[in-house]
C-alpha cells in the first residue's frame, strides 16, 4: 500500500498533485511520501515487536538526510557500509549505538571514524579486515564490537548482481572457516566479540532462502557455545523483495513470522540475542516515484522510443539490471497503450528506464512517473554525461518540501581544479 494514487485522473502523492510539484520545481526529480515511509517502516519494525530487535535502516538504499533523520525518529537505527554514509546518520541524528557497519572494503580511516563514533557494531568481513581494526582499536584505546559476517552459501534465487551469500561471491566469511576467525578474535586484547551477522542478497521474493540460511546460523552458533563463545547481537541482514511488476514477495509480517519462528529454538537454548535487521527496498522502494517529462517522440525504423529528461545517471536500476519499472501518465486520460523504449538523453544504448514495455501513448510534453523507484534511485545516481543530478522532495500531507536540492552546473566542477601550467596567463 502507498499514497500515489490518482485523484480525478491526476497522479497525487498524498494530498499534494504530482502535477503542481513538477511546475514549482523542474524535472525529473524523486519524490517521496511521508506516510507511505512511516506505515513502510512501521509495518516492518513492528512485526517485530514481540522479540529484541533493531531495525536498522540500509542507507545505501535512500540515503538522503531527511528520510534517516523519519527513521531515526521512530526509533530505527542504521547499516552503513562507509565513512560517507556514517557521516550522513549521524548528521541524521541517528544514535551510534544503533549503527551497524557492514562491507568487504573498510579502510583504516573508515574504521578510526566508526570506532570513535562508538557505533554499535562492526560486521568483519575478513581475517585481514579484523587484524587492520584490533590495530586501530589499540591505537584508540577504543575496544570494537564485532560479529563476523558469514557466508552461508545459499542461493537467494534473486539477479546475479545483487545476491551475496553464494560461496562464490565476496562477501563474508564462509560459515564452514568462520570458527577459526571467532577464536582468533577472542584472543584480541581490543575486540569484543559479541554478534554473527550475515545478508545473502536483495530483493527475495521467497521465503525459504532466508529459512535456510537462518538455521545454518543457528548451527553455527551452537558450535560458537561449546567453544564459550557467547553472542549478544544476531545480524541477519535485509533483503525482503517487493512488488516492482507481478513479484508475490511475502509480507513483513510473513518474514517475521518465520524469522520468530526460527528464534525461538536459539532462546530455548539460553540464546537471549538481540535480532539485527537492515532493510532497504521493503521500506522505501514502494514509497517514492521518479518523475520525468517527455522531451520527444521518436520513430524509429524498427522501435518507437519516447525519449524523456531523465536518463539512466538518474536512475540505473534499468540498464544495470534490466530492472523492470511500471511507467504512469501523470495525467490520466483515456487512451492506447503501445509497445516502446522509454530512453533518456545520455549517449549509451543501455540509457533506457523502460524497454519493449506497453505504455500509455505519450506525448512530447507529458509528465510521466517512474513507479517503485524509492530504492537504489537516487542513491545510485551520478553526474555522468555531465548531468546536474535531480531534485529530491519530500511530501507531508497536503505539503512539499524540496529535501535536496538539483544541482547545477556550478555543483558539476566545484571540486575541479585547473593547474597552473595550463593557464597562459601564468
Ligand atoms: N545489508 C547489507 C549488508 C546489504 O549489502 C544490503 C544491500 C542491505 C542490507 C539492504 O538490502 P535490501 O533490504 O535493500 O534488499 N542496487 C541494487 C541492490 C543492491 C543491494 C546491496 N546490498 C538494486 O537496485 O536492486
Amino acid at each position: 500500500m502507498n499514497h500515489f494514487e490518482y485523484k480525478n485522473n491526476t497522479l497525487f502523492c498524498e494530498s499534494v498533485s504530482v502535477a503542481s510539484i513538477a511546475e514549482a520545481v523542474g524535472t525529473p526529480f524523486y519524490l517521496y511520501s511521508t506516510a507511505t515511509l512511516r506505515r513502510h517502516f512501521e509495518a516492518f519494525d513492528g512485526s517485530f515487536s514481540d522479540i529484541s530487535h533493531i531495525t536498522c535502516f540500509a542507507v545505501k538504499s535512500c540515503s538522503n538526510l531527511s528520510i534517516l533523520r523519519l527513521f531515526a525518529g521512530m526509533g530505527g537505527g542504521a547499516d552503513i557500509v562507509s565513512g560517507g554514509e556514517l557521516f550522513r546518520a549521524l548528521k541524521a541524528g541517528v544514535n551510534p549505538k544503533r549503527i551497524v557497519y557492514s562491507g568487504v572494503g573498510k579502510s583504516e580511516q573508515e574504521l578510526y571514524l566508526a570506532l570513535k563514533s562508538e557505533i554499535l557494531l562492526f560486521n568483519v568481513e575478513s581475517e585481514q579486515e579484523l587484524l587492520r581494526l584490533q590495530k586501530v582499536a589499540s591505537e584508540l584505546g577504543i575496544k570494537a564490537q564485532v560479529s563476523f559476517r558469514v557466508n552461508p552459501d545459499v542461493d537467494a534465487k534473486t539477479h546475479p548482481y545483487i545476491s551475496t551469500g553464494l560461496a562464490m561471491n565476496k562477501f563474508g566469511i564462509p560459515i564452514k572457516d568462520a570458527e577459526e576467525v571467532y577464536a582468533q578474535a577472542e584472543k584480541m586484547p581490543d575486540i569484543d566479540v559479541c554478534g554473527v551477522s550475515c545478508h545473502i542478497g536483495s530483493q527475495l521474493t521467497e521465503i525459504s532462502p532466508f529459512v535456510e540460511s537462518f538455521r545454518k546460523l543457528k548451527d553455527f552458533i551452537g558450535r560458537l557455545k561449546k567453544n564459550n563463545i557467547n553472542i549478544s547481537y544476531l545480524d541477519f541482514g535485509g533483503g525482503l523483495g517487493i512488488v516492482y511488476d507481478a513479484e508475490e514477495p511475502p509480507h513483513p509480517r510473513e518474514y517475521a513470522k518465520a524469522i520468530k519462528l526460527e528464534m525461538e529454538s536459539l532462546y530455548k537454548n539460553g540464546c537471549n540475542c538481540t535480532l539485527i535487521l537492515e532493510p532497504g527496498r521493503v521500506i522505501v522502494g514502494n514509497a517514492g516515484i521518479l518523475v520525468t517529462r517527455v522531451e520527444y517522440i521518436k520513430k524509429g525504423p524498427v522501435k518507437k522510443f519516447v525519449v524523456v529528461d531523465a536518463g539512466m545517471n538518474d536512475f540505473a536500476r534499468p540498464s544495470l539490471y534490466n530492472a523492470f519499472h511500471d511507467i504512469r501518465p501523470v495525467e490520466r486520460t483515456e487512451r492506447d497503450h503501445e509497445m516502446v523504449d522509454v530512453v533518456g538523453p545520455i549517449c549509451e544504448t543501455c540509457d533506457f528506464l523502460a524497454k519493449d514495455q506497453e505504455v500509455p501513448v505519450c506525448n512530447s510534453g507529458d509528465l510521466i512517473a517512474v513507479m517503485s523507484a524509492g530504492a537504489y534511485g537516487f542513491s545510485m545516481a551520478s553526474n555522468y554525461n555531465s548531468r546536474p543530478r535531480a531534485a529530491e522532495v519530500l511530501v507531508n500531507g497536503d505539503e512539499f518540501f524540496v529535501i535536496r536540492k538539483r544541482e547545477t552546473y556550478e555543483s558539476l566542477i566545484a571540486g575541479e581544479i585547473i593547474p597552473d601550467f595550463l593557464n597562459p596567463e601564468k
